[in-house]
């Protein structure tokens, strides 16, 4: 098994004292007790440190001496002797906000002299400084003891490792589940191979609230508090809480919070499903946000930035919005000024981070959300980093948090028997994000870069550019792309979507993201490594390297314009309703649909987008698409549509229920 190896950078223009510390603490960690493998290396410039910082994926803590100037090497003069200037301060601080704004999760120390100590201390107040030390004690032990212990302590998972306790206690267990540590199936001639083929700890590790000293996820207290704790302090945020039904439930949680009944809430059309779902749940008012669509590609988002600003501005009565950053495609807005906007409002702004819970841990990727304002972001930490599937995080920096009535919400969506090795795997991928997130994203964004360039190279396929994903209403707004999120354009590849598909699948063993009629989507993750990228590269050259002519792909039709909300969701959805079929007998499309108003979301499926959400009147061309997708060869899914025998109907409010409803239009 590979040993960690932690890194420590001393920052220090005197090279005596810049020598003299290196040494010591080096001799410190040989002398003393070392698991987490430290060391020390020493620079003398603040452009060296921040050189080291980007470069050494392994670092782990800086030590910076207060009296750093940052100026080029020879043009340094210490203030020997002397309490530092103002202006050499100011250097040490300038560094030490820089390693903030490059990598939060590092340890910042700071060597002061006995006699600056107020200064210094002041001065860095505001700032992320873990310590400080006294230049002249030179107590290298000393020093090396509060750094290993501190670096210990963000590599803790007191979760994770109380659950390996407990699991290895081997008590007589007379509590759930009830294969109890997989003893059910142990000895069965039946289920025996389940057992093997998921391995004995998947069976010993699968506990939940009846054992005490785990801790309850709905009441938290003992060590999931604490791992919620180290996870808030990772990822930037007040509180932080994890939700084992995903995003989806996370977002749920979240509406039920905010919203009352017939409140409103600005929200992007093209938002997953939960968050139309929490509409429902909370009774709230939407006020949907039209997602631009990129026509050449069939893909739909982001909002553009005078859509958000305008709702905001004509709707100040509503209580939240809601937008997702990265879209599926990678897709990311400038959220600063949006969420400044909001604020001036007084609205809350939840951003759905589903696709980009690592963001914290590069540069490349920051601002994260909660970063540039936002309230709430919901993450699904097992999308994209390395948790369990299902397992997600809720972040929480509004200041005016309601934690009672959140607290009431998360308990309401969350199973009284949760999953405890999805909370091991959050407490697990918030330490390897602070320890090796870093790392793990540079390797994965050289990866990408590289996929990209050979993709490229093939001829047949091509790499979609920012530029080639933005619509031309968002091309002003300052959106980014995540280059994780490879989209590629097949249309040259002599494939439709679905034979590359089947290709790639049944020829090269590869299993993509998602596609449209002419592009497929990959994503790269930190588990993403130099074979398999290769392997898909190959697959795609030799698929170029059969020059079939292009074939004319076959387009998804447009997803009609979204018509006018006539009663709330909620209000509609709870109505009982009855199945009007899509067809009629001859089977044409049912034009007695046209004017009826639907009572459930009717969502394609891909792209996601709902065609119809509750309360929203049918219109003759919806009807239309309809029957369009439901006669189709292509493979979509329509979500939301009710079969009656074979039959598929959409559920519409019956005319009596309408009557008793109060209409919004
Ligand atoms: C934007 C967005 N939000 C939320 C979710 C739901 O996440 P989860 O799968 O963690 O429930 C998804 C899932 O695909 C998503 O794409």
């Amino acid at each position: 098994m590979a040993k960690p190896v932690s890194r420590v950078l001393v920052v220090d223009d005197e090279p005596l004292v810049l020598r003299e510390f290196v040494k010591g603490l080096n001799a410190a960690a040989r002398a003393l007790d070392n698991p987490l493998g430290l060391s020390f290396t020493g620079v003398a410039t603040a452009r060296e440190a921040l050189v080291a910082i980007e470069a050494d994926g392994d670092l782990q803590a800086v030590l910076v001496d207060d009296k750093l100037y940052s100026l080029p090497a020879g043009a340094a003069r210490r203030a020997n002797g002397r309490a530092p200037g103002k202006k050499l301060q100011m250097s040490a601080l300038e560094l030490v906000q820089r390693i903030a704004r490059l990598r939060p999760e590092l340890d910042v120390y700071i060597l002061i002299a006995r006699e600056s100590e107020d200064d210094v201390v002041d001065a860095l107040f505001a700032e992320a400084v873990d310590g400080y030390f006294y230049r002249e004690e030179r107590d290298f032990r000393g020093i090396y003891r509060i750094l290993n212990a501190q670096i210990r302590e963000k590599a803790r998972t007191p979760f994770y490792d109380q659950l390996k306790s407990y699991v290895s206690m081997a008590k007589d267990q007379w509590h759930t589940p009830g294969h109890a540590s997989g003893e059910s199936l142990r000895g069965s001639p039946w289920v025996n191979d389940f057992y093997e083929f998921m391995g004995e700890h998947v069976f010993d590790a699968d506990l939940s609230v009846s054992v005490p000293m785990l801790d309850s996820l709905m009441n938290p207290t003992g060590v999931i508090a604490e791992a919620q704790n180290l996870a808030a302090k990772a990822f930037g945020a007040r509180r932080t809480f994890f939700a084992t039904n995903g995003t989806s439930g996370a977002n749920k949680v979240i509406f039920q919070t905010l919203l009352a009944p017939g409140e409103k809430l600005l929200l992007d059309r093209n938002c997953h499903k939960s968050v139309h779902h929490g509409v429902v749940l909370s009774g709230a008012h939407p006020v949907y946000l039209e997602s631009a669509l990129n026509r050449r590609y069939g893909l739909y988002g982001p909002v553009p930035k005078k859509t958000i600003l305008a709702a905001i501005r004509r709707h100040p009565d509503a209580q939240a919005l809601v937008l997702t950053s990265c879209t599926y495609d990678g897709l990311r807005y400038d959220l600063a000024p949006i969420v400044a906007a909001a604020h001036a409002r007084g609205i809350k702004v939840i951003v759905d981070e589903a696709w980009y819970g690592f963001a914290r841990f590069h540069p490349e990727f920051r601002p994260t959300a909660l970063e540039a304002g936002a309230d709430y972001a919901t993450q699904s930490t097992h999308k994209v980093l390395s948790a369990f599937s299902q397992a997600s995080m809720i972040h929480v920096n509004d200041p005016d948090f309601r934690e009672h009535l959140f607290r009431e919400n998360f308990n309401m969506h969350t199973s009284t028997s949760p999953q405890y090795a999805l909370i091991a795997s959050l407490d697990v991928a918030r330490k390897q994000a602070v320890m090796e997130g870093y790392k793990l994203l540079a390797r994965t964004l050289a990866l990408a870069r590289e996929l990209r360039a050979q993709i490229d190279s093939t001829g047949a396929f091509r790499c979609l550019t920012l530029a080639d994903l933005l619509p031309e209403e968002v091309r002003a707004d300052g959106i980014r792309l995540d280059p994780t999120k490879v989209t590629v354009d097949i249309s040259g590849c002599g494939y439709t979507v679905d034979e590359l598909q089947a290709e790639l699948f049944d020829r090269y063993n590869i299993q993509i993201e998602k596609s449209t009629f002419n592009t497929i989507t990959l994503l790269l993750t930190i588990g993403t490594t130099r074979s398999k990228v290769s392997r898909l590269y190959d697959a795609l050259m030799r698929i170029a390297r059969e020059r079939r002519a292009p074939r004319r792909p076959v387009r998804s039709p447009e997803i009609p314009a979204f018509t006018r909300l006539r009663y709330l969701p909620r209000d509609a959805y709870y109505c009982g309703g009855e199945l009007v079929p899509v067809f009629d007998e001859r089977e044409r499309v049912n034009r007695a649909l046209a004017g009826r108003v639907c009572a459930d979301g009717i969502v394609p499926y891909p792209p996601g987008i709902p065609l119809l959400v509750p309360g929203q009147a049918i219109t003759r061309e919806i009807v239309e698409y309809l029957g369009g997708v439901l006669r189709s060869q292509k493979r979509i899914e329509l979500h939301g549509i009710a079969y009656d025998g074979y039959a598929p109907c959409v559920r519409v409010l019956r005319p009596a229920e309408e009557r008793s409803l109060r209409r919004l239009d």
